[in-house]
């Protein structure tokens, strides 16, 4: 559940990190250090999670064309290739649909869900979902964040059960669900994960009203210091390129 204080706190991290110049590129992780559960680097502050549509496709697209072939086996259960990475993108229902993301001060996507709602009048008051979180990102929550995110979504949307399929070697996203309150069945190589949802309530609604005003404002700041960043990185520019050509009139 989400208490108004983290709230808060995040809402004054944003803020205050407004003026630090986004990071240099993240040095690839070692192996040893993707696989391991990273559990000490979990974040404390509460990270700001955003619905995201349509005009995002492109950075759907560059999040899981980023991961490696073991990830997009993981996550899309096959070797899914760029051509099928993008034939996915196309095809999000982003009406139907629900897709959340975290982005960084790059404005990149590092992490992102899909919440796809069952289509199968049978199966009204379901919804499956799916997660990828950047391979420098991991062990950070983040992955557990999106979950608990599209549950309250799904809840509200009137789902009354969250399924995830996953391979069974995927100790990572078992463990999310698991501590979620899933219940678990194995097939061999394969997993599916039950997570039965209590309906909506006033506290359901609130916490989704309040996490995704937090988000759009978070990521409102994200644009407009990424804008003030590159703004300063092109005056800097023009002035090394003034000062160049000043010392070899003068040479
Ligand atoms: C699965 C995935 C989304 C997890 O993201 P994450 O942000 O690293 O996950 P979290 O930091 O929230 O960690 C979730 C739990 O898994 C554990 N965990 C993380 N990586 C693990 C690993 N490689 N092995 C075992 N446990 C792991 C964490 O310790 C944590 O458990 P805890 O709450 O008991 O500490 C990420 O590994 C990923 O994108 N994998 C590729 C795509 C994929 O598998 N998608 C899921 C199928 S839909």
């Amino acid at each position: 559940m989400v208490t108004p204080s983290p709230f808060l706190k995040a809402a004054l991290d944003a803020g205050r990190a407004f003026f630090r110049p986004p990071a240099a590129p993240a040095a690839p992780a070692p192996q040893a250090a993707l696989q391991g559960p990273a559990v000490s680097r979990r974040a404390t502050v509460r990270v700001p999670i955003r619905s995201i549509g349509p005009r995002h496709g492109e950075r759907i697209s560059a999040h899981l064309l980023a991961l490696g072939p073991q990830d997009r086996y993981l996550r899309f259960g096959y070797a899914a290739n760029d051509e099928q990475i993008r034939r996915y993108v196309d095809g999000l229902d982003f009406e139907r649909d629900e897709i959340f993301g975290i982005f960084n001060r790059k404005l990149q996507l590092i992490a992102m869900a899909h919440l796809a709602l069952s289509t199968d009048p049978e199966l009204k008051s379901c919804a499956e979902f799916g997660v990828s979180v950047l391979a420098h990102a991991r062990g950070r929550g983040y992955g557990a964040r999106l979950f608990e995110r599209a549950e309250v979504h799904a809840r509200n949307e009137g789902v009354d059960m969250m399924f995830i399929h996953a391979l069974s070697e995927n100790t990572a996203m078992l463990n999310i669900a698991r501590k979620a309150g899933a219940k678990i069945e194995r097939d061999g190589s394969e997993s599916e994960a039950y997570l039965k949802l209590p309906p909506a309530d006033l506290d359901s609604r609130m916490t989704e009203l309040l996490e995704e005003q937090l988000a759009q404002n978070d990521y409102r700041l994200k644009v407009q210091a990424k804008q003030f960043w590159d703004w300063l990185a092109l005056v800097q520019e023009v002035r090394r390129g003034v000062r160049d050509s000043r010392h070899r009139i003068q040479r």
